[in-house]
């Protein structure tokens, strides 16, 4: 079945997988899993509401995107991106969620508009729109979702990417977190191989920016980056929204950037929207883990069986043919390629 809209057109998915993992995601209040065309990206049934809103929606010359696929290290580099933008202000960033501060453009496509409404959450779109210059916009809707005129008024974006297994074990606890998911971690993983999940397929998602890294209002870094060496993320991001930071003030941000320190901020760990969603019955078994949850690179390794991981670099290995994209990710690899 297909439906029309001013830009897109609608598939709604259907079939025994997309059937398991709407099940397994317990909370999941919306209508269904669609697919976006274009870019043919597996998204929930809502976003048809913000599809149009989203693709005219008025950017300004001195907003900063974050743009990532989901599990990416997104809300790491919002918090970087909002306190650069914002001299520092270190007494707002505690005291203000960062979900306030620097909103996601797409989030109420995730619930119905009937439960958005009993939750008092707000339309993500009209608050985007209302807020104040300079905004700090997060969005995990790849390229040909986006606003037209990101590429007319040409503001800053900040594209952030993670080598797929970790994304893979990430996007499931985040799924038993949010959703509930009591499906097995292979039926999620499974379900990302075949690109039903929200954001559809990691690598497309990745591979469409990483075309775009030589744009001069883009900045491409990777998680695996931020990890080995945050100081030279901070300051390749600093210089490229033209701020500069003494060494003073670049220790304090990279401690604040921790992953201890952000853990225990209770601005950036998520853990009042959790708690706001524990009204929720459900029925999973074993532990759930919280947002912040391991950050690490690598700790797929734990989670991931030896079947996974084969048809996960299967995937990974025909994603990457042709392209000029380097794995691993490691500094050299990257940074090499980047500049
Ligand atoms: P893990 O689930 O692997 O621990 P996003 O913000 O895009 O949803 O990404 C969340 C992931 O980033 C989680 O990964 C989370 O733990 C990790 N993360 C968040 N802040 C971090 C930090 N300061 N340092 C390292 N990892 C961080």
């Amino acid at each position: 079945m297909q439906e029309k809209s001013q830009d897109f057109r609608y598939e709604v998915l259907e079939g025994p997988l997309v059937e398991r993992f709407r099940a397994a995601n317990q909370t999941f209040e919306g209508d269904g899993i669609i697919k976006v065309w274009p870019p043919g990206c597996a998204m929930f049934a809502e976003y048809r509401n913000y599809a149009d809103r989203v693709r005219r929606l008025a950017v300004r010359e001195d907003d900063v995107w974050v743009v990532t696929y989901p599990k990416s290290g997104t809300t790491w580099m919002q918090e970087m991106v909002w306190l650069l933008v914002n001299n520092l202000d270190y007494k707002t960033a505690r005291s203000i969620l960062q979900t306030e501060r620097s909103p996601y453009l797409e989030i109420g496509c995730w619930v119905t508009e009937a439960a958005r409404t009993k939750a008092n959450i707000g339309d993500s779109v009209r608050e985007v729109e209302m807020l104040k210059s300079p905004r700090c916009i997060k969005t995990h809707l790849p390229l040909q979702m986006l606003p037209e005129q990101l590429w007319t008024v040409r503001p800053k974006i900040i594209y952030v990417a993670r080598d797929a297994k970790d994304v893979a074990v990430s996007y499931y606890h985040h799924h038993r977190l949010f959703f509930g998911y009591a499906g097995s971690s292979e039926d999620f993983f499974e379900a990302l191989l075949a690109e039903i999940v929200p954001y559809g397929s990691v690598w497309d998602h990745i591979l469409d920016f990483w075309k775009l890294r030589h744009e001069p209002n883009v900045m491409f870094t990777t998680y695996e980056e931020m990890k080995k060496d945050l100081p030279g993320v901070v300051k390749q991001t600093a210089d490229f929204l033209n701020c500069t930071l003494n060494s003073e003030e670049m220790k304090q941000l990279c401690d604040h950037l921790s992953f201890e320190s952000m853990k225990n901020n209770p601005s950036v760990s998520h853990e009042i929207e959790v708690a706001k969603l524990r009204g929720m019955q459900t029925n999973i078994n074993g532990e759930i883990q919280p947002f912040m949850r391991k950050g690490e690179v690598g700790s797929w390794k734990q989670d991931i069986t030896p079947e996974i991981e084969k048809k996960i670099n299967l995937y990974t290995k025909m994603k990457l043919a042709d392209t000029d994209y380097v794995l691993p990710f490691t500094k050299e690899n990257c940074t090499a390629k980047m500049k």
